[in-house]
C-alpha cells in the first residue's frame, strides 16, 4: 500500500454507503450493496481504514443504528466507519430517482431520448449536493484525503472549494462522460462542469471520457484545455483529467474461485445436466446493459443453429435495481415478457434456453455461477467499466473459458485483444459470436484466458488506488 496513505485518512463520499445496516435481535447485520463502485472501494477501505459518507438507502434516520456505524474488524482487516447522510422521501424521489437516475444516468450513457430535464429535479440535486458537502465539512480533519465519487455528487467539489480554497479534492466518475454535443442538451451543463472543476484531479474510466470532459470545458465553458497534458486551468488553478480504469480485488476472486472448485452446487448441476454448456450474463436489471438485444441474439442463435437446442443454457442473473423508477419498472416487464416468449418458443422436455434469475447473490455465490459457465456474455450498450468481465476472468482457472465482450464497455480498452468483441446492436453478429465461442479451439481459449488473467491480475484495484494516489501526489500535492 502506498506509503503516503500511512498518516492519512481516506474520506470517501458517494451517494450510497456500501452496506445496508440493520439490527436483528440486538445484533448489527451488514448486507453489501450491489454495484461496481462498492465492489471496488470496499476492499480498499477494509485494508486501509477510513470514513465513508453516504446515504443509507432508506428514508430518514436508521433508528436501529443511528447516524454512524463501524464496519467490524475481522481477518486482519482494518475498521472503517460509515456516516449516513439523511434523505427524506421527496429528496430521494427528486435527487436520486429524478436528476441522478432519470437525467444524468441516461444522458451520460448516451440515451438522450430517455433523459428528463425537470427543473425540480435540478433544484433537488443542487440542494442535496450542498447537504453532502456540509456533512463533509462537519467532519473533515487535517490529514484527510477527500475523495468524491460518481454522478450523483458532481457539484460537491465546487461547493467544498468555495468553503476552503486550500482543500485538495479528488473526484472519480464511475460512468462514461458523454461527448459535448450530447451534454449540450442538458440545460444545466455549465453548472455540472463547473461543479467538477472544483476538484484537483478527476478520474475517468477511459481516456475517451477524459477527452470528452476536456472538450466540454472547451466547447461549453470556452476554456482552453491542454489535450496533451490532460489538464485545464480554471479560476487560477490547474485541474487534471486522467484515465484510471477501475478494477477488482483479483486475489480475493481467485481464491474464491479455488474454494468453489469442488462446490456441491456445481457438481449437482453438472450431474443433472450432463453435457450441457452454460453461458452466463450478470448485471443489475438496467436498460444500459443490453439485455433486450442479447435475448434477441439468443433467439437468433437457436433459430439459426438448431443443433445447439437442448445442449446450451443461458443463465441470466438480473439484480433488482432502482425499482421505483418508471423506466426500470417498464424495462422489467418487457424483459419478463421476452424471456417467457423465447422460452415458450424453444422449450422441450425439461430444457429451456434461458434460465432467468431475478435476484441478487453474494459475491461468493456469484463465483459458483462463474465457475459453472464456459462462456461469459458481457454485452452492455454502454458501460463505464463492467467489473463482471474482470471477475469472470479472475475466477476462471479452467482453460475452456471464453469472454464475449461489447465494444461499448469501458473494460474493452483492456481486454479487447483477447475477448471475442461484439457490437451488441448487431443481433446476427452476437448470435454468430456465441457459436464461435462454443466452437473455439481449446488452445486458443487457453492462450487468451492466460493473457486476460495477467492483465486483470496486474491492474487490480490496489494498483488502481496506487496510480490515483501517485498522480495526486505528483500533480497536486507537489504543486500546491
Ligand atoms: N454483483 C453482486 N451480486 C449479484 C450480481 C452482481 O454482488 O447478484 C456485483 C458484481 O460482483 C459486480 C457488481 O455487482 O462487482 C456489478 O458491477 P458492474 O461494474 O458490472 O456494474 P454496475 O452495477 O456498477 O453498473
Ligand atoms: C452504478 C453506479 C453506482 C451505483 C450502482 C448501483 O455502479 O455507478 O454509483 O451505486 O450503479 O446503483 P444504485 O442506484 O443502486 O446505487
Amino acid at each position: 500500500m502506498n506509503k503516503y496513505l500511512k498518516d492519512k485518512r481516506l474520506l470517501i463520499v458517494s451517494n450510497r454507503v456500501p452496506y445496508s445496516v440493520s439490527k436483528i435481535d440486538g445484533k448489527i447485520i451488514y448486507k453489501k450493496t450491489v454495484g461496481g463502485l462498492v465492489t471496488a472501494l470496499d476492499p480498499l477501505l477494509q485494508r486501509i481504514g477510513g470514513l465513508w459518507i453516504g446515504w443509507s438507502g432508506v428514508s430518514g434516520t436508521n433508528r436501529e443504528t443511528g447516524d454512524r456505524v463501524v464496519i467490524e474488524e475481522g481477518n486482519g482487516l482494518k475498521k472503517y466507519e460509515l456516516k449516513f447522510v439523511r434523505l427524506n422521501e421527496n429528496e430521494i424521489k427528486d435527487y436520486y430517482g429524478g436528476f441522478s437516475n432519470r437525467t444524468i444516468w441516461p444522458l451520460f450513457h448516451g440515451f438522450l431520448f430517455q433523459s428528463f430535464f425537470d427543473h425540480n429535479y435540478w433544484k433537488a440535486y443542487h440542494r442535496i449536493n450542498k447537504k453532502f458537502a456540509n456533512e463533509i465539512i462537519s467532519v473533515i480533519a487535517k490529514n484527510d484525503i477527500v475523495w468524491v465519487h460518481d454522478y450523483h455528487l458532481m457539484l460537491v467539489p465546487e461547493i467544498l472549494r468555495h468553503n476552503n480554497t486550500n482543500l485538495k479534492i479528488i473526484f472519480f466518475l464511475h460512468i462514461p462522460f458523454p461527448n459535448y454535443e450530447i451534454l449540450s442538451a442538458l440545460p444545466w451543463n455549465k453548472e455540472i462542469i463547473k461543479g467538477l472543476l472544483g476538484c484537483d484531479i478527476i478520474g475517468f474510466q477511459t481516456k475517451k471520457d477524459a477527452v470528452n470532459f476536456l472538450a466540454a470545458c472547451k466547447e461549453i465553458l470556452k476554456l482552453k484545455p491542454d489535450f496533451n497534458q490532460f489538464k485545464v486551468s480554471y479560476e487560477n488553478r490547474a485541474i487534471y483529467a486522467r484515465e484510471f480504469p477501475i478494477s477488482i480485488d483479483f486475489e480475493n476472486f481467485r481464491k474464491l474461485g479455488e474454494k468453489k472448485e469442488k462446490s456441491k452446487f456445481i457438481k449437482n448441476i453438472k450431474a443433472f445436466s450432463r453435457d450441457t454448456r452454460f453461458i452466463l450474463s450478470v448485471e443489475r436489471l438496467d436498460y444500459t446493459k443490453g439485455l433486450k438485444e442479447r435475448f434477441r441474439a439468443i433467439e437468433r442463435f437457436f433459430d439459426k443453429y438448431p443443433d445447439y437446442r437442448n445442449k446450451v443454457v443461458f443463465i441470466q442473473i438480473a439484480v433488482p435495481t432502482r425499482t421505483k423508477i418508471q423506466e426500470y419498472e417498464r424495462f422489467k416487464k418487457e424483459i419478463d415478457e421476452m424471456v417467457g416468449r423465447i422460452n415458450g418458443k424453444f422449450a422441450e422436455g425439461l430444457w429451456a434456453p434461458i434460465n432467468y434469475i431475478y435476484k441478487s447473490f453474494s459475491q461468493e455465490k456469484l463465483v459458483s455461477y462463474y465457475k459453472l459457465s464456459d462462456i461469459c456474455l458481457v454485452t452492455p450498450l454502454k458501460d463505464g467499466m463492467n467489473l463482471i468481465a474482470k471477475e469472470y476472468i479472475a475466477v476462471r482457472s479452467e482453460t475452456d473459458s471464453v469472454l464475449i465482450l461489447s465494444k461499448f464497455a469501458g473494460v474493452a480498452q483492456e481486454l479487447k485483444e483477447y475477448a471475442i468483441m461484439v457490437n451488441p446492436y448487431d443481433i446476427e453478429g452476437v448470435a454468430d459470436s456465441i457459436k464461435d465461442a462454443l466452437e473455439m479451439d481449446i488452445r486458443e481459449k487457453r492462450d487468451k484466458l492466460i493473457k486476460m488473467r495477467e492483465i486483470v491480475k496486474e491492474r487490480d484495484v490496489f494498483y488502481w488506488l496506487d496510480t490515483i494516489i501517485h498522480s495526486f501526489i505528483e500533480l497536486v500535492c507537489k504543486n500546491k
